[in-house]
């Protein structure tokens, strides 16, 4: 039996979703475990010089502590971002939660194993906690190698999706690393390098960089950046697969929210649980939703010169808006382009040689000093690694995706929260007004459905984002976030339409000021 009155409970990582369970968890005084030496998590440790928000500064603030400059129209640097997050900790107390330099290395079930997870209610009888400690972490701080295990009876885990665990291509015999001479590095190492030694680095070599996603993106503009000058050498992007990118968050002279975070604009887009007349609506609105897709896509091959360059996606620019991957441009990418710093090579298929890499679409040789893997992360390994058996085979599904009720609670793991990991334009809004959702949860403000209908509801968005999106992997809820959002107010007991007039309703876009706490429930 535990004498402990107060539930204990543990927050893995102090990243954006760290900080913000520990804010919401507060009055169960949770321990934060962070394994480096700051809190900011990616903001930190995975960001470029040239790395800065791509969400407008005012969506990404958290609902009871806005930006002091919000007004401002620049998109904070990382550096700013994880200042606003030191006042975030410093204005609610966060600090004496957090244990700096304390990495979870392992993760035990205290619970009975044969039993845990396959029970009609979530955690055998639905009840966030179960009278006795079922985690037992084991982490190691500082420098000591040793490791000390702590008990508790809910483990929120907030290790993030991406940063830490590089995604390395893998090779056939002879056209791997070992093949060529030159250096190969990820962006997370790139990421450790100082401005200066960034520059040095990139400063009259020949590089490739793989991906055409927001990181390869950036380094491509930091490459060529380096090498303005008579010495300077070209940069290649290897291309596996296009998509949209977008200079602005304007199309057409529009703001860019009144296509998709619109309660009206959302109104086209399919959602969980709608009934056969919602069903309908949408199935009529498909020219219109075809529609908006269109005219982005005509504004963006107006104001880009995609066709020039053949970087033209073949799909419509509402299925990488649906999976959280369109990239706003550096200002100076395509004039760096158009100057011959950044060149374009498209191939399905690539591997090393001695002097650089085979493009193996046409067998084509690029020379490089340097390659650069711009190739993502392994989020659900991070995972996987530290959860013990049967859970951490539960942690994705066949779908690849992980399976979680309200984006947080995977039905068959129980006593463990998961936050950071669904995305929408803005991560912070997503993961704060979850972690509020969870603190009432933990407070036993209202209960948790069945095993079996937190899984219909998983299946559910899992079939709105299979259909709307072949990307629908990256686990988005972009198109239906305030329906999302709508379903965990509901749960709340709180208001779902939370604008003051009609029209406001309709037309202006949702973001956490509107989810500010009121005790509505
Ligand atoms: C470069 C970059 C830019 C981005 N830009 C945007 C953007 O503009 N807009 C947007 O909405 N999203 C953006 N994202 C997505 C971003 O990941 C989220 O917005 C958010 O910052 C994620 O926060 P998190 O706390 O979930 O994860 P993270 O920031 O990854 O934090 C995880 C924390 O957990 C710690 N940790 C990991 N393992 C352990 C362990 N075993 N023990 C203890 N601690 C551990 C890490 O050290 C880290 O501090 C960006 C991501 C990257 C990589
Ligand atoms: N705010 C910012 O400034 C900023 C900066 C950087 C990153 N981010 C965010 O951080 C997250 C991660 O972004 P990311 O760009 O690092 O990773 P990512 O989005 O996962 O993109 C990885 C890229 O590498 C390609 N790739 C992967 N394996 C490959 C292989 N074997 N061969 C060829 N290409 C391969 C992918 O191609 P396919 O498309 O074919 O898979 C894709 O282009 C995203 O959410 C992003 O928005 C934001």
């Amino acid at each position: 039996m535990n004498t402990n009155p107060k539930p204990t409970v543990a927050i893995v990582g102090g990243g954006i979703s760290g900080l913000a369970s520990a804010k919401q968890l507060l009055p169960f005084e949770p321990v934060v475990f962070e394994a480096t030496d700051s809190i900011g998590g990616v903001w930190k440790h995975c960001a470029y010089r040239s790395t800065r928000l791509q969400t407008p500064r005012p969506d990404y603030e958290f609902s009871d502590f806005p930006w002091t400059d919000r007004a401002d129209p620049s998109f904070p640097t990382h550096a700013e971002i994880v200042d606003y997050l030191r006042g975030y900790a410093t204005r609610f107390g966060l600090w004496p939660l957090i244990r700096m330099r304390s990495k979870v290395v392992e993760i035990r079930y205290l619970g009975d194993r044969a039993k845990a997870g396959f029970t009609a209610m979530w955690g055998g009888d639905g009840r966030p906690f179960a009278g006795q400690p079922a985690w037992e972490l084991g982490v190691i701080a500082g420098d000591s190698q040793v490791v000390q295990w702590h008990k508790f009876d809910f483990v929120v885990m907030c290790i993030g999706k991406y940063g830490d665990l590089p995604k390395l291509p893998s090779f056939p015999k002879g056209k791997g690393y070992d093949a060529y001479t030159g250096k190969v590095m990820h962006t997370l190492d790139y990421c450790k390098l100082d401005e200066e030694e960034a520059a040095k680095l990139l400063k009259g070599k020949r590089v490739v960089v793989v991906g055409y996603k927001k990181s390869a993106i950036d380094l491509a503009a930091e490459c060529a950046q380096a090498n303005i000058g008579p010495d300077g050498q070209p940069c290649t992007m290897v291309i596996r697969s296009l998509h949209w990118t977008v200079p602005s968050y304007s199309i057409w002279g529009l703001p860019f929210f009144l296509f998709y975070s619109t309660r009206l604009s959302q109104f086209l887009h399919s959602r969980p649980n709608q009934g056969l007349l919602r069903s309908l609506i949408c199935h009529l609105s498909t020219p219109l939703r075809k529609g908006v897709s269109k005219l982005i896509e005509s504004y963006l091959a107006w104001k880009l010169p995609l066709e020039k360059y053949g970087l033209k996606p073949d799909h419509p620019f509402e299925e990488d808006y649906a999976s959280c991957q369109m990239a706003i441009l550096p200002e100076n990418f395509f004039a760096e382009a158009d100057r011959g710093r950044i060149r374009f090579e498209k191939s399905s298929e690539w591997w090393f040689w001695e002097k650089g890499v085979v493009l193996g679409d046409e067998m084509r040789r690029v020379e490089a000093d340097i390659v650069f893997l711009a190739t993502g992360f392994e989020g659900k390994k991070k995972l996987r690694t530290l959860l013990p058996d049967p859970f951490a085979g539960l942690v994705e599904d066949s779908s690849g995706l992980m399976p979680l009720y309200r984006g947080t609670i995977n039905p068959l793991i129980p006593h463990m929260a998961f936050v950071g990991y669904i995305e929408s334009v803005s991560n912070l809004h997503t993961a704060e007004l979850r972690c509020i959702w969870l603190a009432r949860l933990l407070e036993g403000r209202f209960k948790i459905p069945t095993v079996e209908d937190m899984f219909a509801q998983i299946s559910q968005e899992t079939e709105i984002m299979r259909k709307t999106t072949r990307f629908y992997r990256r686990h988005c809820i972009s198109t239906f976030s305030i329906n999302h959002s709508d379903e965990i107010c509901g749960e709340m007991g709180w208001s779902s339409w939370r604008k003051k007039t009609w029209l406001a309703e309709a037309f202006s876009p949702y973001g956490n000021q509107d989810y500010k706490e009121v005790d509505e429930a």
